[in-house]
């Protein structure tokens, strides 16, 4: 499937956007594993055009993490337009915009997924991006504001209309946050309307390579959307595309080798950040990922694992945890 010029081949899989989760470190180590494109975290439009400094760090995207999109944010059409071209010019790939955020400090102040409230501004913002700059641009959104207004099939169309390059549709509502099971049932509508020519890429809730095909063959989407599933399991991109390429489950590794990529990631997360922040930053992966999960009178190792602050104490702790043979049903 195309963005635009951009070739992604047959059954692309992409690495969520995730706020705190997909800096360039995450992206680079997902895109080892074989995710066909990354996405940066969601970056506000008004911060960008603010020039505040931390925002403007969210840009710096690499060569090798190609092809990457930026995802931009906001509820007002003239920032959201400055903002496209100031993250044009970071030379990413793709600039995509959010209008499926559904927390409180965004979708609240009507931005994010407050925009599935505000369709003719959603609309506006769409094209004055897309005519703002050369490069493809996508939008992320959810099925609706909740399940009394499911617009997305018909939404679809009008963002469509607005010259977007390809739509990513999360398969929730605003209301239901992250809670409950995605419903693809809509994505799979939105691909049988005949005046679709889009890609559309659907998320949500696909946490193993058997999910991802049975998504792939009974929605017909274009490409998948991995968020959560990778935390703390970067590794998840190499499963799902050997099993999408060969219809086989890839053979489990080594304990040791799925530690290893863990431990890759304190080590990047420190070098990045510092010591302090960096372990911070990591926690979330190393409460996520399943590589513990069958282990036995885990839980007092977990706690110390999350509580360690410096990264020999948690080397040591990581160290100490009995290599089981049989790692998981990841
Ligand atoms: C910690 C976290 C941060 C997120 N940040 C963003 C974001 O910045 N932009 C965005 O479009 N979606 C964001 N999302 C939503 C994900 O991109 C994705 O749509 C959602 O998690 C559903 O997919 P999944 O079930 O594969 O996780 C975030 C989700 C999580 C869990």
């Amino acid at each position: 499937m195309k963005i635009g010029s951009i070739d992604l081949g047959l059954r692309p899989v992409f690495l969520a956007p995730m706020e705190d989760v997909t800096d360039m470190s995450f992206r680079l180590m997902c895109k080892r594993f074989g995710a066909d494109m990354v996405y940066t975290e969601f970056v506000s439009s008004d911060a960008l055009i603010r020039h505040v400094n931390k925002t403007k760090l969210k840009l710096t995207v690499s060569d090798e993490e190609r092809p990457v999109a930026i995802q931009i944010y906001g509820k007002d059409v003239a920032s959201m337009a400055e903002a496209a071209r100031l993250c044009e010019a970071a030379g990413p790939d793709i600039i995509d915009i959010n209008f499926g955020c559904p927390v409180k400090k965004v979708a609240g102040k009507g931005a994010g997924a407050g925009m599935l409230r505000n369709i003719p501004l959603m609309l506006d913002i769409t094209k004055e991006v897309v005519k703002a700059v050369k490069l493809p641009v996508t939008v992320k959104t959810r099925l609706g504001w909740d399940m009394d207004n499911l617009i997305i099939v018909d939404l679809a169309e009008k963002l469509q209309d607005c010259g977007i390059a390809a739509l990513t549709v999360h398969g929730r509502t605003r209301s239901q946050m992250y809670t409950g099971q995605a419903d693809w049932t809509l994505i799979r509508q939105i691909k049988e309307n005949p005046r679709m020519n889009i890609p559309i890429i659907g998320n949500g809730d696909v946490t193993s390579a058997e999910i991802c095909k049975e998504r792939f063959d009974s929605c017909g989407v274009d490409a998948v959307m991995v968020g959560r599933g990778s935390i703390g399991r970067p590794w998840i991109f190499r499963e799902i595309k050997h099993f999408l390429t060969t219809g086989e489950k890839l053979p489990d590794e080594d304990f040791s080798w799925y530690l290893n990529i863990l431990k890759e990631q304190v080590r990047q997360s420190v070098e990045q950040l510092d010591e302090r922040r960096g372990i911070l930053h990591i926690r979330r992966h190393l409460a996520a990922t399943p590589l513990f999960k069958n282990i036995p009178d885990f839980k007092k190792t977990r706690v110390a694992m999350l509580r360690a602050e410096t990264v020999s104490d948690l080397f040591s702790i990581l160290n100490e945890i009995p290599q089981i043979n049989k790692i998981i049903d990841f």
